[in-house]
């Protein structure tokens, strides 16, 4: 049964919800106030990389089901309305979430709401991962300027991936809803019901709090996984086992399971390191501290600085004028997102140490190039690695994987791979010339390369003045 939405902000989380709601049959306006993406928008393009959500993007607007605005005055005057906000929460400099956005919009809300439609019923969805009592306090914004009578708050936290999340919001492992109106959690089982008719799970939670804590604790968990793998993968290099062999026997056991269990250069991203600083700081202040959490933040960025350290011992320990090509920039394959990526850290500390960088990303170059403007982007990978000392996998795009490994042999100046991303297969290079170095695979490192310095260097003491 077709409802009103007013999805407020068209980022990775609003547009794609916006998107998503219009296509299992709902009358969808996404109201933001960026003029220059509604443009955008409206002319049918995407200011993001996101696959698949181009084409129902524009197969809802040609239907009329999907339209996008800067009035949300016009967007509340609907009599039975369900409103998501989708705005940013950023980490504020303290490490906790700054809600500025989120309470600004709802303030906004507020007022033209008990202006334009007194009389209606709004539920106002919080899709936005927020801190505990979040929406509490939003429903106090709320209560100062419309009856109780004629509103909601509800708690729907997103657990969509970048790369995959028109299929996460179309496939949910469960969608959450929190909410203490009898009449809101009708009106949010008819506006999933298309989604849960197809077998998905409704979780429905009466405590909004605990709608809210589940997001970051879903996050956690996932991000604890990815940490703990890759300190594997540093123990896997020490004592001469292999990580991925030994990621996929743990995984096996279905009370780990496979996923979130692969290792890398560090888990990156715009929620990830976010909601861990966000629950870190929740859980401080309310005197009930996660060691664990910490933990995982700290493993995290020490992970991302051995990685760096790491390629400095695959080059005898001082890259200072070396050449290193950086193929992948973004934080994950998939995206443009280039948030936290692990890549964005290794570039600015091979700089510091004196390298000489090019890099190419599929779809990360540009905003790569605005952090970065003295690295050298390249439009292909043979442009990226002609004439460098090593080659480094950030992002695991499919790509990389069918690249003519033989020729590229011949146009590097040191024929090195050091994939952080374990991405390639180790025998084919070898067989294409090239030295290569995995994430924990150390049966695979036929380069002259030695974890013992490797784990000196990780401890600060390197073996070089300018592996620092
Ligand atoms: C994450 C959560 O998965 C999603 O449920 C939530 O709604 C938003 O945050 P996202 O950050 O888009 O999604 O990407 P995800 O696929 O989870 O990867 C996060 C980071 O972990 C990336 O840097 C990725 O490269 C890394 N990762 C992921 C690993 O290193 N190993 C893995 O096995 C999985």
């Amino acid at each position: 049964m077709m409802m009103n939405v007013c999805v407020l902000g068209t980022g990775y989380v609003g547009l794609v919800t916006g998107a998503c709601l219009a296509e299992i049959g709902h009358d969808v306006t996404c109201v933001d106030s960026d003029v220059d993406k509604l443009a955008v928008l409206t002319h049918g393009d995407i200011p993001i990389f996101e696959p698949g959500l181009q084409k129902i993007v524009q197969m809802n607007a040609e239907m009329g089901r999907l339209r996008f605005s800067d009035d949300l005055r016009s967007a509340l005057e609907a009599e039975e309305l369900v409103l998501f906000v989708a705005v940013g929460t950023p980490t504020a400099p303290d490490g906790s979430a700054d809600l500025s956005a989120l309470f600004n919009a709802v303030a906004t809300v507020a007022r033209q709401r008990s202006a334009r439609c007194p009389q209606g019923f709004m539920i106002l969805v919080v899709k936005s991962t927020v801190p505990v009592g979040t929406c509490k306090r939003v429903q106090a914004v709320l209560s100062s300027h419309l009856p109780g009578s004629q509103f909601a708050v509800v708690s729907n936290p997103e657990f969509l991936r970048e790369g995959c999340a028109v299929q996460d919001f179309m496939h949910p492992d469960r969608i959450v809803v929190g909410c203490t109106s009898p009449r809101a959690l009708m009106a949010m089982r008819r506006l999933y019901a298309p989604l849960i008719g197809r077998g998905h799970c409704l979780v429905e939670t009466d405590a909004v709090e605990t709608s809210e804590l589940i997001k970051y604790a879903s996050n956690v968990f996932l991000a604890t996984k990815i940490g703990l793998i890759n300190e594997f993968a540093r123990l896997c290099e020490a004592v001469g086992a292999d990580v991925v062999e030994l990621s996929r026997a743990i995984g096996l056991d279905h009370r780990i399971g496979v996923h979130c269990l692969v290792a890398g250069p560090g888990f990156g991203g715009s929620c990830f390191p976010k909601d861990l600083r966000a629950l870190v700081d929740l859980a401080g202040k309310q005197e009930r501290p996660m060691p664990i959490a910490e933990a995982v933040i700290a493993s995290n960025a020490e992970h991302k600085r051995i990685m760096a350290m790491k390629i400095c011992g695959a080059l005898d320990g001082d890259v200072q004028g070396m050449r290193i090509a950086i193929l992948g920039l973004s934080f994950k394959a998939g995206t443009d997102d280039i948030r936290e990526a692990p890549a964005i850290d290794l570039i600015a500390t091979l700089l510091d140490l004196g390298a000489i960088l090019s890099a190419y990303d599929p779809h990360a170059n540009t905003p790569a190039a605005r952090l970065f403007p003295e690295v050298d982007y390249a439009a292909c990978v043979e442009d990226a690695v002609s004439e460098v000392d090593a080659i480094v996998i950030m992002t695991e795009w499919a790509e990389f994987r069918d690249l003519d490994w033989e020729h590229l042999a011949s146009v590097v100046s040191q024929p090195l791979v050091i994939d952080l991303r374990n991405h390639l297969d180790p025998e084919r290079l070898a067989s294409c010339g090239f030295d290569y170095v995995g994430v924990g695979r150390p049966k695979f490192n036929n380069a002259a390369y030695d974890a013992v310095p490797f784990l000196a260097i990780s401890k600060g003491q390197s073996s070089s003045p300018s592996a620092a």
